[in-house]
């Protein structure tokens, strides 16, 4: 008789495999289905980082181990990646370390900083695996509301003190996923206060920082007085350049608790593949205009989107970043999607999947052209929602 582990018994089935299974029945019995579901950019990864990969891969000295913290020349571009657009200096020995995909960083960080029983400051709704993560490490996450009334940014004084006390790990991602909601330097400054107050590392998850729309810059954590000195902020590949296959990412920040993270990982992967960090090195160092190109692709999706969406009376509001539209639907978040997908073969992410405080919205991912986006609007036409 087989029997689990207690943490994987508490554990929900990742939220996107579910919806995958849901899909795949509908599929099955023969329905076109429009997928708005999981980030996943539809658009190929740009030729010149296919071209870097392909030129790497037949270097046999890129076949062997990797070293643990990643290429230097990688960690180099990172760096200097930062300084370009982030405007934050980094040093690429110690302040810079590879992650294959930020996800795997993210799972990793609570087993370097939590004890059995320690508390994980975690946004609700948000990406499973800030949660998961935690209950891996046997740590218990305190769900911190993400509400529209306060910006979709978690009340910090609404944190209980003695949680506060115990809590050793804070996760934060703006621009956010799943609400597409931002967050300013000033509200930066105050979690580093907030930090400092009660010594808590934060983690903020930074994927989303280059999709941005109407002339709206992102801000880095790391831009805010002090931050590197309480965290550090995860990054990925995966959006911005359309390498979520590739896995590929990096932290940056506090050499101290990256060199944490890092003896996790060195016990447990052993690094990203060399030829994917150089496919990375072209990604970071390469023409940017790419990425310019896919935010103006998204941009005319949102604006179809929102148009639908907004005709057929649902409450949304227009996202300056990240490829998400977080609709406050009628009824509960579950139903919205099952019907959406069973009458109208559209998959939608429910709220209610990123945590409690996500009832009663449903996500919408960009992840298909303008035409087919119109198309999910004129099926949903034909519902009552
Ligand atoms: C999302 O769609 O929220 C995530 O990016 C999917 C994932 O990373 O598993």
């Amino acid at each position: 008789m087989i029997k689990y582990a207690e943490r994987i018994n508490s554990l929900p089935p990742y939220l996107f495999a579910a919806i995958d299974k849901a899909k795949a029945e509908i599929i099955k019995k023969g329905v076109d289905v429009i997928n708005l579901g999981i980030g996943d950019p539809d658009m190929p990864t740009p030729p010149h980082i296919v071209d870097a990969m392909k030129k790497s891969i037949d270097n046999p000295a890129r076949h062997k181990y990797p070293s643990y913290e990643g290429m230097l020349s990688f960690r180099t571009a990172a760096a200097d990646w930062y300084r370009r657009t982030m405007n934050v200096t980094l040093n690429s020995e110690d302040e810079v370390l590879t992650l294959i995909g930020s996800k795997e960083g993210i799972a990793h960080i609570p087993l370097a900083f939590l004890n059995p029983g320690d508390v994980s400051l975690v946004p609700d709704p948000g990406y499973p695996v800030y949660n998961i993560g935690s209950i891996l490490a046997s740590a218990k996450p305190f769900k911190m509301p993400l509400l529209a009334g306060n910006e979709f940014l978690p009340d910090l004084d609404a944190i209980p003190k003695d949680v506060a006390k115990k809590a050793k790990l804070m996760f934060l991602n703006y621009p956010n996923n799943p609400t597409s909601a931002t967050a300013s330097i000033k509200f930066f400054e105050e979690v580093v206060d907030f930090a400092n107050e009660f010594e808590i590392i934060v983690v903020h998850d930074d994927a989303y920082s280059e999709m941005t729309y109407d002339g709206y810059k992102a801000p880095s954590f790391l831009n805010a007085s002090g931050a590197k000195d309480v965290g550090i902020e995860m990054h990925s590949l995966s959006k911005t350049y359309n390498m979520t296959g590739w896995r590929l990412g990096f932290a940056v920040g506090n050499s101290e608790i990256l060199a944490g993270l890092g003896k996790v990982k060195t016990n447990v992967d052993s690094g990203a593949f060399e030829v994917i960090q150089e496919a990375g090195v072209a990604a970071l160092t390469g023409p940017q205009d790419c990425v310019r190109d896919m935010n103006n692709i998204y941009k005319e999706r949102r604006d179809a989107l929102l148009t639908g969406l907004k005709e057929l009376g649902l409450d949304v509001k227009p996202p300056r970043a990240t490829f998400y539209v977080w609709a406050h639907v009628n009824g509960k978040a579950a139903d919205f999607s099952k019907m959406l997908l069973e009458k109208a073969g559209i998959v939608a992410t429910p709220g209610i999947g990123f945590g409690e405080y996500g009832e009663g919205y449903v996500r919408f991912a960009l992840t298909q052209s303008v035409d087919r986006i119109n198309e999910a609007v004129n099926r949903m036409r034909k519902l009552d929602i």
